[in-house]
């Protein structure tokens, strides 16, 4: 079999003898988009940090094209590996238009003295021209940043992870505090986004989760729970017990 994309080997973690991981194995492949769920806590985010490199693990191994990413810094995951993350909170410059949000995504991926001489050239404009496509905000292009609603600047700051050319895109919560219609639209655009990007999304929507999926993969109280199809993990006694603990608890 082929090396995935990514491969994750017993991935562990303490903080303070606290064990927010433990043993955590996953492989996605090139192509695919793979949801993870799983309750508060479960360890979903800090799977994301270990990936991305915003923590380092206890132990275990992280292989980005079979080469070994473990530790390393996140700037050398984002720009060397091209692992580019959505955070729950968009990350937006709120005074600058929609374009401009793009462009500058864009130069920030260039060394200093490149972005020095960025310009506004016929490819550039036609790369921004596509992301904001992609993100259906092209009518919107020269409003200001912070006129959007809620949903607008999630999938601005998925454009601007994307106006990066990332090989796989780690989306945290993507659909938080959207309305049913834009839940709805995310799913069809990362649905769209698969031609030319590998996709992690955490998501808690299950609508979305079935929207999008491919596999599922489960993760409880830091450690792996359950992995296959939306219609397996629906039915598995496993993980309905942890949904229904996390309902009564609530
Ligand atoms: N830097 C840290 N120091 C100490 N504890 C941490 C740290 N980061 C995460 N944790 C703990 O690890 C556990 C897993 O947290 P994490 O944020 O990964 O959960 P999650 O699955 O993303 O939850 P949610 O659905 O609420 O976003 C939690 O108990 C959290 O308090
Ligand atoms: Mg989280």
């Amino acid at each position: 079999m082929s090396e995935p994309l990514l491969r994750v080997e017993k991935l562990s973690v303490e903080f303070k003898k606290f064990k927010a991981l433990t043993d955590v194995d996953l492989c996605v492949n090139e192509g695919e988009v793979r949801v993870v769920i799983g309750p508060n806590g479960a360890g979903k985010s800090t799977l994301m940090d270990l990936i991305t490199g915003k923590t380092k693990p206890t132990s275990g191994k992280v292989y980005f094209r079979g080469e070994d990413i473990t530790g390393k810094e996140p700037y050398v995951i984002a720009e060397k590996y091209k692992i580019g993350r959505k955070f729950q909170n968009p990350n937006i410059f709120n005074m600058m238009t929609v374009y401009e949000n793009i462009e500058v995504a864009l130069s920030g991926y260039n060394t200093v003295f490149k972005s020095l001489f960025f310009r506004r050239t016929p490819e550039t404009r036609a790369k921004i021209d596509t992301v904001l496509e992609k993100i259906k905000l092209s009518g919107k292009r020269d409003i200001i940043a912070s006129s959007l609603s809620h949903g607008e600047r999630q999938w601005l700051e998925i454009g601007m992870v994307i106006a990066q050319d990332p090989a796989l895109i780690i989306l945290d919560e993507p659909t938080a505090g959207m309305t049913a219609a834009e839940t709805y639209k995310t799913g069809e655009m990362i649905k769209e986004l698969l031609a030319e990007h590998t996709v992690i999304v955490v998501e808690h929507d299950m609508d979305f989760v079935k929207q999008v999926a491919q596999i599922v993969t489960v993760l409880d109280q830091g450690q792996l729970l359950a992995e296959g199809t939306f219609e397996e993990i629906e039915k598995d006694p496993r993980v309905i017990q942890v949904y229904l603990k996390d309902d009564a608890e609530q």
